[in-house]
């Protein structure tokens, strides 16, 4: 199997201030990866490098160019807060990059997140787990092979968050996208994902990785779910001390 995304021998530092030290991560095609690790342990920083919105490291960072994604950009990312244009209505949110915007599947993906009717609203008036519906349409909007997700369902209630979850789920098997998703939830982690890799330590390194055998959908009460999250807890207890 190739790699979609290959993150090799990642290092980063801050100044004097080294955060990560040798970070390997690969991400197959339509694999949904997850990435725990205690807060301030690098998550956000390897996935802005992953994005492409970092350049100042050492490594490297293999995607595929816009040639193999119909000249879009094949990397997606949808970050903790939505970020979304005030002024502009939800349409023109997610696809308001793209000057000749493709007003059917902006249409398709709102219906997809569960927006249908709210295309012409103002994000003033969406609430919290709607605006980041805009926000993963809009990632969805290019087409992209990989999204990468910092967080994005920490800020919205537990039943908005499930949902949310069972969407993202549901989307990335919809379209065949690869999913690389930081978070520091557990359960959410392990519901979602094919793998699950524990960064930490100081600098960040990748100290765990877990390989979820079981099929979708899943069942959130699922035992062995609940064995690799005591399992990843351990983990993450003894890297805190
Ligand atoms: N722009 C920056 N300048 C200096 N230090 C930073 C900057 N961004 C992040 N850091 C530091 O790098 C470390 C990792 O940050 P981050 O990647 O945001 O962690 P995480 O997402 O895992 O919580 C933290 O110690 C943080 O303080
Ligand atoms: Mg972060």
């Amino acid at each position: 199997m190739t790699a979609l995304l290959a993150l090799k021998n990642i290092k980063k530092r801050y100044d004097q201030h080294t955060v990560l030290n040798g970070v390997d991560i690969t991400l197959h095609a339509g694999e949904l990866v997850s990435l725990i690790g205690t807060s301030g342990c690098g998550k956000s920083t390897l996935l802005r490098i992953a994005a492409g919105l970092d350049n100042a490291f050492h490594g490297t960072v293999e995607v595929p160019g816009p040639e193999a994604n119909d000249g879009r950009n094949p990397v997606g990312v949808v970050f903790q807060e939505p970020r979304l244009m005030p002024w502009l209505t939800v349409e023109e949110n997610i696809g308001f990059k793209d000057g000749r915007a493709d007003k059917a599947w902006i249409a398709q993906l709102i219906a997809d997140v569960g927006l249908a009717g709210l295309q012409n609203s103002l994000p003033k008036k969406l609430s919290g787990g709607q605006a980041q519906r805009v926000a993963i349409a809009r990632g969805l909007y290019s087409k992209p092979q990989i999204l990468l997700m910092d967080e994005p369902f920490s800020a919205v209630d537990a039943f908005t968050r499930m949902h949310l979850q069972d969407l993202v789920a549901k989307l990335s098997r919809q379209y065949q996208i690869a999913l690389l998703l930081v978070t520091h939830d557990l359960d959410e982690a392990f519901y979602l994902s094919d793998r699950v890799v524990i960064l930490g330590g100081r600098p960040g390194q990748i100290v765990r990785e877990f390989t979820v055998p079981l099929s979708r959908p899943r069942d959130r009460r699922n035992d062995l779910l609940a064995h690799f999250r005591a399992e990843a807890l351990s983990v993450l207890t003894q890297l805190q001390v």
